[in-house]
């Protein structure tokens, strides 16, 4: 596996744990039904604005798509649909921020818990389809000068890495 191939997966590893736990708190807070984490939950919006929306995706369009565009016309449609899920991102997490604000001003957690799934359900099918379409595509007909620039960038750019 190149370590690209590797740092992209774990950064997924990472948003999936983020997701999985703001759904996690948010189950907890609505169950126990007392007042929930809002900074907590507020926290971890700022975590997917600031590295998966301004890094993981730029680098994903910028190094592994471009290069795979000039070298496999066969990936050319699920690239386009996944650079424009990357473009809706900032319009989903601005959806969030403003029902997690609704919630924090007491309508309830209904509003933001729903957006809040279907937000995980988009970004599980995205990052699957990265992972099962586009990994597997990008290692069989990219060059291994290709890796070597992508490799470069993912190294180079390498934000928020939990272990
Ligand atoms: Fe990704």
């Amino acid at each position: 596996m190149t370590k690209a191939i590797d740092i992209i997966k774990d950064e997924h590893r990472s948003m999936g744990a983020v997701i999985k736990g703001l759904q996690q708190q948010l189950a907890a807070a609505r169950n126990a039904g007392g007042e929930p984490d809002f900074h907590l939950f507020g926290a971890m919006l700022d975590y997917i604005e600031a590295f998966p929306d301004r890094r993981h995706h730029p680098k994903e369009d910028e190094y592994l798509f471009r290069f795979l565009r000039m070298r496999s016309a066969e990936a050319v449609p699920v690239l386009d649909q996944l650079e424009a899920e990357h473009a809706r991102c900032a319009d989903l997490l601005a959806d969030l921020r403003a029902k997690l604000e609704a919630a924090r001003e007491g309508t309830g957690l209904e509003g933001f818990s729903g957006a809040l799934d279907a937000y995980a359900e988009f970004m599980w099918r995205h990052m699957a389809t990265e992972e099962e379409v586009v990994l597997p595509l990008a290692e069989a007909q990219l060059t291994g000068e290709d890796w070597a620039a992508i490799d470069l960038a993912f190294a180079a750019n390498r934000g928020s890495h939990w272990e």
